[in-house]
């Protein structure tokens, strides 16, 4: 094939040329593919991994019934019925142990809500309906505070509540997170609705 040592010479360098450059080739692919790689690792890390904590709140509420005395002693006892919601964004479960939540008029706890120990699916919002008695007995006589609300038509709760529970992410790696709730519920009294949720 060759009719010379010169060109067979020229041959031998030209092939080994063309091996470096396919070497040079080979190992630029191969850090690409370990630069996609670390890529996608650290994707998987900052999106997948990544803890979020969940958020505890009341999506609705509903005055099943209400009796309001606004003569000389202002008071109140109402049955309401809360759709309390456990807003999971996490690629994992978030499970919880059994909690209460506190309805409190200023600083003084009115009603209690039990919370069942259960958990929300990831990526997913559990919604658990409770229902709670509210009631003015613990407030003292001749609260003026009440007493305005009731003439203006309005009584406005704070509900506080903390779950405790564990991140599952994708089942394997858990993560202990505590979540809390701190809602104000608007009662409309003449019409007998929550009219505003509003949750921090
Ligand atoms: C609420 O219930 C208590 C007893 O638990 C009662 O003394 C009070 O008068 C009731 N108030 C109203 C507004 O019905
Ligand atoms: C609310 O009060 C009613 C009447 O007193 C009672 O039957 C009911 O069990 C109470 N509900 C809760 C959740 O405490
Ligand atoms: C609830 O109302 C109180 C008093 O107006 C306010 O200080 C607090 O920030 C409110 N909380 C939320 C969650 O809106």
């Amino acid at each position: 094939m060759y009719t010379n040592h010169a060109n067979r010479a020229k041959h031998d360098i030209e092939s080994s040329e063309l091996r470096k450059k396919k070497r040079m080739k080979c190992l630029a692919y191969v850090a690409a593919f370990a630069v996609f790689q670390t890529a996608i690792i650290l994707i998987f890390v900052l999106t997948i991994m990544k803890v979020r904590t969940p958020k505890f709140r009341v999506r609705s509420a509903n005055l099943e019934s209400s009796e309001v005395v606004t003569a000389a002693n202002p008071s109140f006892n109402m049955s309401m019925t809360a759709q309390l919601g456990v807003k999971n964004a996490n690629f994992g479960n978030y499970k919880f142990q059994g909690s209460t939540v506190d309805f409190l008029y200023g600083n003084t706890p009115v009603g209690q809500a039990v919370v069942p120990k259960t958990k929300a699916g990831w990526r997913s919002t559990k919604k658990l309906t409770v229902v709670v008695n509210l009631s003015s007995n613990a407030l003292t006589a001749g609260n003026s505070q009440l007493e305005n609300d009731i003439n203006a038509g309005f009584l406005t709760l704070n509900s506080q509540s903390t779950l405790n529970g564990k991140v599952e992410l994708l089942f394997i790696f858990k993560k202990k997170k505590s979540i809390n709730m701190d809602c104000n519920l608007t009662i409309g009294l003449t019409d007998k609705t929550v009219r505003e949720i509003n949750c921090k």
